[in-house]
């Protein structure tokens, strides 16, 4: 990586020298560069998103269909983050390749560079996650076959696509469910004077689709789609504020239907809310052919900023909103953007910056669950572990990086994998095997896969306070034969579990197990543990009292799962 590289933040991964001497690349990568010429640009002299979002839409249906072989059509497009605008004459680089395969449906990761040619400089301006899916034949839907990950950060990709599958999979109820919940205990919307009426900035504009908006399947490009959507919403911004407005944050864009040529789509905007520096844009995609009824194509939420010659976010005007549909996502928008600041807290932080004890609630449940499982598949892809000593087939390794030691215990039991997750899922259980775990009970059962447990471990020296801790457990099943099981723990906050007196409250970074099937009997399973700062110099001045401490531990899971193997009462947990 070069200095310059470094400083944009533009992670590229190391040379992989493949057997045969030459360069490793990606089977199914596809590049674009474009120079940002004055007609993809807006009066601003910035390139327009919606020309950005249709380059990155083909060339992400290019890496997909590389992959497939077939035609592919988007599904989704995870959100998306711009860190800066493009001007007119940098180049723009697209990178795209597919991370993981699943059925009929693939996840392509989108990099998006701009390169100033003139001084050589680089830097990001967004990183996307897009799902397209590979188009039915007569026979049906389609078997894709699977990605193979050849580097570290192809492994990592691979593994996290599948935790980001489930989270986009389940995203629309969760959202409907967390909107319904939180706009009940928002109450009635604030009145601004000097407001500007929502009305104002509603936009109704009709295209037509034509053979060059379409694929050589005669299906509108999905780029296409979402760059007449960012159209209307930036005219429904700049209704708002009578200025040029930045557009920073798309939501999940999610395809309902599909759109052909001789469409008309008819494209909805209005301003859902405005808050001091930014406001809520909601747009709304339907279709209709001749005397047909209107089909709901797409539905986003666009966040817009108006900046000022320093680039610094200007204050907005307040809006007014319309009675009943109008209040009502007047309301959804506040609740959208507390999930918003959530997701962007939670998981784009890099995992040492990250505070180790985030407040739990409900609307920041999915990315704490996706944060903990997504830390432990990191850290179980991780090819740098030292091994530090091996006993009886149990193996310990370390693995130190910015002040924080991580410890890796590998195992085999002869007893199956699904067996070894149920009965390790199940933390109260673990003071069966684990003289670390004095007490544990479960506080809240979030869902079936997520609970919250408080556990409490014994004082370490006479007379001395035990410690507790509040930490998130969420399992996870196999998505398919390449990936474990999964138990990650975290440290979250619960309001109502402050610390007390008589307990340390004690926090875990990143922990849990990872459970491979070798053979329908034999299981092999990996336990990981981050310790903090805090404890840090104690473990790495007694790493052979910690093997010993370790060995023992792991050597009583081992006899427990083996003595439980028959046993039906490895349920998944509950908090009866
Ligand atoms: N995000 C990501 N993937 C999704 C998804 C979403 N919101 N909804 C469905 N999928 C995936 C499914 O997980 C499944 O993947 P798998 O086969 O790997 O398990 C795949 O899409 C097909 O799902 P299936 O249940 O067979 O079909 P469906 O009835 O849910 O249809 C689409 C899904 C995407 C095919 C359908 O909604 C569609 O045709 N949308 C329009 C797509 C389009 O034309 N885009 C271009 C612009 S108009
Ligand atoms: P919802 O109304 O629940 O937000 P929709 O999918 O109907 O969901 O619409 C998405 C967004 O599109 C709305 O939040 C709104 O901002 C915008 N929208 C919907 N209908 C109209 C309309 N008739 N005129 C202008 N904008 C609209």
């Amino acid at each position: 990586m070069t200095a310059e590289e470094k400083d944009a933040g533009i992670s590229m991964e190391p040379l992989f020298i493949q057997e045969s001497g030459e360069v490793y690349r990606n089977p199914t990568e596809v590049q674009m560069s474009q120079i940002v010429m004055p007609c993809h640009a807006n009066h601003c002299e910035e390139l327009s998103v919606g020309q950005l979002l249709k380059w990155m839409d083909s060339t992400a249906c290019l890496s997909a269909e590389r992959h497939a072989g077939c035609s592919c059509i988007t599904a989704s497009v995870d959100d998306i983050h711009f860190e800066h605008t493009i001007g007119v004459g940098k180049v723009v680089n697209i990178i795209a390749k597919v991370n993981r395969a699943f059925t009929s449906s693939m996840e392509v990761g989108i990099l998006v560079t701009c390169e100033d040619l003139y001084t050589g400089r680089q830097w990001n301006v967004c990183h996307a996650f897009a799902t397209f899916v590979a188009r039915r034949t007569e026979a049906g839907k389609v078997q894709l076959q699977q990605v193979i990950p050849r580097t570290q950060l192809e492994q990592m990709e691979y593994s996290l696509a599948a935790e980001r599958r489930r989270m986009r999979l389940i995203h629309a109820e969760v959202i409907t469910d967390l909107l319904s919940s939180s706009t009940a205990q928002l109450g009635e919307c604030q009145e601004y004077q000097d407001s500007v009426p929502a009305e104002r900035t509603r936009v109704e504009s009709v295209e037509l689709v034509l053979p060059p908006h379409a694929n050589h399947q005669v299906s509108t490009f999905g780029g296409q789609i979402m760059a007449w959507m960012e159209n209307v919403a930036t005219i429904a911004a700049s209704r708002l504020c009578n200025a040029h407005p930045t557009l920073r944050i798309i939501d999940m864009f999610h395809f309902r239907a599909p759109s052909h040529i001789g469409d008309r789509l008819v494209l909805k905007a209005i301003v859902n809310n405005a808050f001091k520096h930014s406001m809520e844009v909601g747009v709304c995609a339907e279709a209709y052919q001749g005397r047909e009824p209107l089909r709901h194509i797409n539905s986003a939420f666009m966040t817009f900023e108006v900046l000022d010659r320093d680039r610094k976010p200007c204050t907005l005007p307040r809006l007014r909103p319309e009675p009943v549909d109008g209040r009502r996502r007047y309301q959804e928008a506040i609740a959208r953007k507390k999930i918003r600041l959530d997701r962007k807290y939670i998981i784009s932080c890099k995992q040492t910056e990250v505070p180790l004890s985030v407040p739990w609630d409900p609307s920041n449940q999915m990315y704490l669950s996706y944060n903990n499982v997504s830390a432990l598949k990191l850290t179980d892809t991780r090819n740098n572990w030292v091994l530090i000593s091996e006993k009886n087939k149990v193996r310990l390794y370390t693995f130190e990086e910015n002040h924080t030691l991580c410890i890796k215990v590998e195992m085999f039991v002869s007893v199956p994998a699904e067996q070894s997750f149920h009965l390790l899922s199940d933390l109260r259980r673990r003071k069966e095997w684990d003289r670390h775990y004095e007490e544990c009970e479960v506080i809240n059962q979030v869902d079936e896969d997520d609970a919250i447990y408080r556990v409490v471990t014994p004082s370490v020296s006479k007379g001395g306070k035990g410690k507790d801790f509040i930490l998130l457990a969420s399992r996870r099943k196999p998505c398919d034969p390449r990936d474990p099981y999964l138990i990650a723990l975290r440290s979250v906050t619960l309001p109502t579990h402050p610390p007390t007196e008589d307990y340390t409250r004690a926090e875990v970074l990143c922990a849990g197990f990872t459970i491979w099937e070798e053979s329908s009997a034999v299981t092999k399973f990996t336990y990981y543990n981050q310790a903090t700062p805090g404890v840090l110099p104690y473990l790495s001045t007694d790493i052979a009292g910690l093997s010993s401490s370790f060995y023992s531990t792991f050597s009583a899971c081992s006899r427990f799962l083996e003595a439980n193997k028959d046993s039906q009462a490895a349920l998944p947990p509950s908090s009866s």
